[in-house]
């Protein structure tokens, strides 16, 4: 995997600047695409659930997916890190360039792409372990030696959950909230320092607060990472997102930013789903 270079003086770009001491290449201006997703079909035995999309991603943005249930998003984003490796019976053709390298080459080590493409899923899975652990996971399988304790504090600080949690670092995690769990899985990943961020409806379990909170720190995320997003929810991917993809059955209908696609949609089924009217 090519190595991204960082901005000065982010607490991220520290660290990573820390776990990969040599990068292999100039920093990229932002707007470069970092996923390329070129004719991508992925069917799970006979049925094709997404159908010859192409689709950029741009460093430095949040992408929201957003179609009716069913349509694919999951599935496609799932490519994204090739999570859909572990389904029985899932094909993907086409292909998927991250930074310049084609993710399902033979030559393309999964396990190494998703240390550098997070995700986090809609459905918050913690370690059984303890809540500082959860977090320095992600910082130990990269190698990362330098001081965990502030790395850990930094991810959560950075998932707006620090405050909350500071005094019982020692607790098992699965005590946690619903939202704080959802956050920690955030923080998790984050210690991973990856390039890329996949969140899968992350806040729709979550209440109005906790998902102000996701929404604000996707924001903020934008500084150091890319973020891809699925969501049913208009006004998050109106909120959060610089650039919206809509499917529907598979297909990629259309792309474009975000307000533009809300505001002028090209196409009537684009136009029918954003104003409700269907899905
Ligand atoms: N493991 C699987 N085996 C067979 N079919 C699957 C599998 N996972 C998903 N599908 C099918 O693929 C299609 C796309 O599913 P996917 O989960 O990507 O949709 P989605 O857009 O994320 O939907 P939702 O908004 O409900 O989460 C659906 O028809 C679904 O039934
Ligand atoms: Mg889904």
């Amino acid at each position: 995997m090519v190595i991204m270079d960082q901005p000065q003086g982010s607490l991220a770009g520290a660290a990573k600047a820390e776990m990969r001491p040599s990068p292999v290449s100039a920093p990229e201006p932002a707007g470069e695409t970092i996923v390329r997703i070129e004719n991508l079909t992925i069917r799970y035995g006979d049925f094709s659930a997404v159908k010859n999309v192409s689709l950029d991603v741009y460093r430095n943005q949040a992408t929201a997916l957003i179609g009716p249930s069913g349509c694919g998003k999951s599935t496609l984003l799932r490519a994204i890190n090739r999570m859909n490796d572990f389904v029985p019976n899932c094909q993907v053709d086409g292909r998927i360039v991250v930074r310049g390298r084609s993710i399902y080459d033979p030559g393309c080590d999964p396990v190494d792409l998703r240390r550098h493409i997070g995700m986090v899923f809609q459905k918050p899975n913690p370690f059984p372990k303890s809540i500082y652990r959860n977090v320095s996971w992600g910082a130990k399988i990269n190698g990362y030696r330098g001081d965990m304790d502030a790395l850990v504090e930094q991810c959560l600080r950075r998932a707006g959950l620090w405050e909350e949690v500071k005094d019982k670092l020692k607790q098992v995690a699965l005590n946690l909230s619903g939202g704080q769990q959802q956050r920690l899985c955030i923080a998790r990943a984050l210690a991973l320092q990856p390039d890329v961020l996949l969140m899968d409806e992350p806040c729709s379990a979550l209440d109005p607060i906790a998902t102000a909170r996701i929404e604000d720190l996707i924001d903020q995320l934008k500084t150091d990472y890319t973020v891809v997003l699925v969501t049913h929810n208009m006004q998050q991917a109106a909120r959060v997102s610089d650039r919206t993809a809509f499917l529907y059955m598979g297909e990629l209908i259309e792309v474009e930013d975000t307000h533009v696609l809300f505001t002028h949609p090209r196409h009537p089924r684009t136009q029918a789903y954003i104003t409700g009217r269907f899905g």
